[in-house]
């Protein structure tokens, strides 16, 4: 073990420090980083969240100088990402008993990743609690922060928030608390806030919003620091930071419909933008000129531009607006294609490709996969026939990224 770190009686950090340059979707972590989980000794038990998948056998050893783990009861797992999960499946192969505790949509990923498929889960919920014996653990979830199934873990009688991703810096050391640092950490806080939380803003609201009225003396995130002197300082930088400093954005959606399809995914995109705070028009082309389109699309930080299929091409006069595009300066908008399709949707990539030679930043899916890492935003928007359940997330995740893009500073 690197050190026998505690937290509070009965809880230690179990983690690794990991002081290589790291590679962090195509940055390098020139300060590297640590992987922090910890262990509940309670009367069950408990490991919340383990460390990268390289360093698996490590983190076995030096939690077997610790406990017997054939004892340990829970593994939490608060995030499914693997430098956070990545011990699990060495970690559950040796504590058989162990219950693997998560969010529902963490559960398939978990048995996927790490052949976990015969493995006892228990699923938690927004507000569920958890004895385990002596401590108490409740469970709040906190989706697209920065991934679907992440959740926070508090232990009611420590008061301390074991946020796995959130209020992390990318800092490798070897003090383990902020007020034993050598030097400030709000910097790197900030940066890290900036890096992977900010673009989920609207996510970062809602988790203020339900650890608003918790009683926190330490946050014990899974990268770099734990936070144990002034607790509140490092909660208001998320809470300040994520507030909606320009009301000013705007877009515009402007689609060509046969039937209703297509302008039910304009009206679920509109929402979308609505409930993220951006002033939104929805332009139903039939109902207006060229020019006034042409004008709202000016005017407008992104645009989004849908049509049905039909004989494999655009319908009603949206190819003439489309036309214009290249001619006009629209640097600094972002502009993504949409559309309802029962073959094959050729419409929306011929809108893709108009946009792609504008000065517009187009929005698709492999970019934003390189970019951040996010694989549930889907540009262009394809829904065939009309949307469904998850059609409909799926649109509103869109317009809600899109929403983050413009107002990011
Ligand atoms: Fe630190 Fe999202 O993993």
């Amino acid at each position: 073990m690197e050190s026998r770190v505690m937290l509070n009686e009965n809880i230690y950090w179990i983690g690794k420090i990991d002081d290589r340059d790291v590679p962090f979707h195509r940055l390098t972590l020139t300060k590297g980083t640590t992987y922090n989980s910890y262990l509940l000794m309670a009367e069950k038990p408990t490991v919340i969240d383990t460390v990268d998948i390289s360093f698996g056998r490590e983190f076995i050893e030096n939690l077997k100088s610790l406990i017997d783990l054939d004892r340990i009861e829970y593994i939490v797992i608060n995030h499914t990402e693997p430098d956070h999960s990545g011990g699990l499946g060495a970690l559950a192969a040796r504590a058989k008993k162990a219950i693997i505790v998560c969010t529902e949509p963490a559960v398939n990923e978990l048995k996927e990743m790490y052949k976990l498929h015969d493995r006892k889960f228990l699923v938690v919920k927004d507000g569920d609690t958890l004895d385990i014996g002596g401590k108490t653990l409740r469970f709040i979830e906190t989706p697209y922060l920065h991934t679907e199934e992440t959740m926070v873990t508090y232990c009611e009688e420590d008061k301390i928030l074991f946020p796995c991703d959130i209020f992390s810096t990318h800092a490798a050391n070897y003090k383990y608390f902020n007020d034993l640092a050598e030097e400030d950490i709000t910097e790197d806080f900030i940066t890290y806030y900036k890096l992977i939380m900010h673009p989920h803003r609207r996510y970062v609201r809602e988790m203020i919003g339900k650890i608003k009225d918790l009683e926190i003396d330490m946050i014990a995130p899974s990268h770099g620091f734990i936070i144990r002197q002034d607790v509140n300082k490092f909660i208001e930088i998320y809470d300040e930071m994520s507030k909606n400093t320009d009301k000013d954005k705007k877009a515009v959606i402007v689609y060509s419909a046969m039937g209703g399809n297509t302008r039910k995914i304009a009206e679920i995109l509109q929402q979308g933008f609505e409930e993220s705070g951006i002033n939104v028009e929805v332009m139903n082309i039939k109902k207006f000129s060229k020019e006034e389109v042409l004008e709202k699309i000016k005017e407008a930080d992104a645009v989004l531009f849908g049509s049905s299929t039909r004989y494999g091409d655009m319908i009603g006069k949206l190819e003439d607006i489309l036309k214009e595009l290249k001619n006009m300066n629209l640097e600094g908008k972002v502009a993504a294609a949409f559309g309802s399709y029962g073959w094959s949707g050729e419409a929306i990539e011929v809108i893709q490709d108009y946009i792609n030679t504008t000065t517009m930043k187009a929005l698709n899916t492999s970019e934003i996969i390189k970019s951040t890492g996010m694989t549930d935003i889907h540009f262009p928007l394809r829904i065939r026939f009309s949307p469904k359940e998850e059609d409909i997330k799926k649109i509103k995740r869109a317009a809600i990224f899109t929403s983050e893009l413009i107002l990011a500073p």
